[in-house]
């Protein structure tokens, strides 16, 4: 249980309608900004509406640790939230419970094993090389260049090639344009807060069902690819899913690995693009990380010397803090309980938001402005949360930075990255990930 002594705080509720909505139609006009808006003016502690349902919105360091990890087993992930995102990656280690979330979990993680990540770098690498060279060879024609294709590409293929050891361009590319497709719609059913049948949720729902469809069947072709290598030769996590004792269905293998195509390239996309306009916009930044490169020849022979260059650690922390991908999530609450001696009842949803307590200013000075060297310190506890916390925390927190470590590097000592008309402007666009609002197109120089 957390100290008690604090009561949360219910903001005003809509306007004309919130007997009926709570706080549906202001959340609805945009989640994140309102979200924050409520912590600036009420704190970090909220009661919030959608119609009759309640939502505690806990967003300061002692709360997120009672929810997340000192009390988890009575907040697991089934929340409204997760089962829209259950129905385009199916049940996976993302949005089961209980027992099959464990079995998941447990037959995965291996594939996350320290001893694989000499195997991670080798792909990481050689995908960071050709990523380069594809830049260089479109800075011959033009000079300017989209990173956010390039931000989306690297990972993706780095995900292919540890999942199923091959780059599988094209079926990855039509699986990612599939998947956020598939996101988008995901974030406009969100904003549905009633039952009644509209013909815009109509067609919706129809082109919902055929880019799932398309998506499943391209997805279950590659399976049934990798089903037919011969054993051993493989050592990726199709195979560790595939050979597992634990006998999955087709259904929960498709799930899985649709969970790990997604969650192991969105959010990586989301960060590199974001730093690709950070650098842009903070041209000191490239110069220190350029410099600090330099002075240890851009070598590095494992994960330790990456993680040595420090102003990059910073950087990437810096952009993680201020543009978090998962900038929301929930939980539900199965039994009653206490938050800060508020009563928290059965069925409650709980809000936590790592952007909202990595801009929280009890614990952030000049939240708003991206400081990097605010990292030379080690942030309080719980109060920067990227890849979660507790049981649920992020599996692919390694090679993510490994990923993000290696082609930040990589093309701060080839290229110089600076802001053009195209990219004036950017806002953040918060769906299910904090995507910039649009392509961020940048001048970019051979050094
Ligand atoms: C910068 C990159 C990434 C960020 C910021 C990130 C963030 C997160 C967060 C916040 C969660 C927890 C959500 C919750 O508690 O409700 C999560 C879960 C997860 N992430 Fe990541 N992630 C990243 C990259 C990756 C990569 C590269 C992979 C896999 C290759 C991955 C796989 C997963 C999985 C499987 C889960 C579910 C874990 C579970 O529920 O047991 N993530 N991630």
């Amino acid at each position: 249980m957390t100290a008690a002594g604090r009561k949360a705080i219910q903001p005003p509720k809509d306007k004309f309608w919130g007997t009926i909505t709570g706080h549906a139609l202001s959340l609805k006009a945009g989640r994140l900004n309102y979200m924050y808006t409520c912590m600036k003016q009420y704190g970090d502690f909220l009661e919030m509406f959608i119609g009759k349902r309640r939502t505690l919105c806990v967003n300061d360091p002692e709360g997120i640790r009672y929810v997340l990890l000192d009390n988890a087993k009575n907040y697991p992930k089934n929340t409204p939230g997760y089962q829209l995102v259950s129905e385009v990656l199916g049940m996976g280690v993302f949005t089961d419970v209980g027992e099959d979330w464990r079995k998941g979990r447990r037959v995965i993680q291996p594939t996350f094993n320290p001893s694989k990540f000499d195997r991670y770098l080798k792909i990481v690498s050689q995908e960071c090389e050709s990523t380069l060279q594809r830049m260089q060879k479109e800075l011959d024609s033009s000079a300017e260049l989209n990173m956010s294709k390039f931000s989306t590409a690297y990972p993706l293929h780095v995900i292919g090639r540890s999942l199923f050891d091959e780059t599988l361009e094209d079926s990855f590319l039509l699986i990612s344009k599939n998947l956020t497709h598939l996101i988008d719609l995901t974030e406009k059913k969100m904003t549905y807060f009633t039952k009644f049948q509209t013909p815009a949720k109509k067609k919706l729902k129809a082109d919902f069902d055929k880019t799932l469809g398309e998506l499943d069947s391209e997805v279950a072709r590659i399976i049934e690819r990798e089903k037919k290598k011969e054993k051993n030769v493989t050592d990726n996590m199709v195979h560790a899913l595939l050979e597992s004792t634990e006998n999955f269905s087709d259904e929960k293998i498709l799930s899985q690995v649709k969970t790990m195509i997604f969650a192991g390239h969105e959010t990586t996309a989301n960060v590199l693009m974001w730093s690709f306009y950070f650098l842009a916009m903070h041209p000191e930044w490239q110069e220190k990380i350029f410099e600090e490169g330099k002075e240890k020849n851009f070598e590095y022979a494992g994960e330790a010397d990456l993680a040595a260059f420090r102003s990059l650690d910073w950087f990437i922390k810096e952009t993680m803090r201020m543009r978090p991908p998962a900038w929301s999530f929930g939980r539900i609450a199965i039994e009653d309980d206490t938050i800060h001696g508020e009563k928290v009842r059965k069925g409650d949803l709980i809000s936590l938001s790592p952007f909202l307590i990595q801009h929280h200013p009890d614990y952030w000075e000049r939240p708003e402005e991206f400081l990097p060297e605010r990292f030379q310190k080690t942030p309080a506890n719980y109060t920067f949360i990227p890849f979660g916390l507790g049981p649920r925390i992020c599996m692919g927190e390694r090679l993510a930075y490994l990923e993000m470590r290696v082609f930040l590097l990589n093309a701060v000592k080839n290229f110089k990255f600076s802001l053009c008309e195209k990219t004036a402007g950017v806002k953040i666009n918060p769906q299910v990930s904090l995507r910039p609002n649009k392509d961020i197109i940048l001048k970019v120089e051979k050094r």
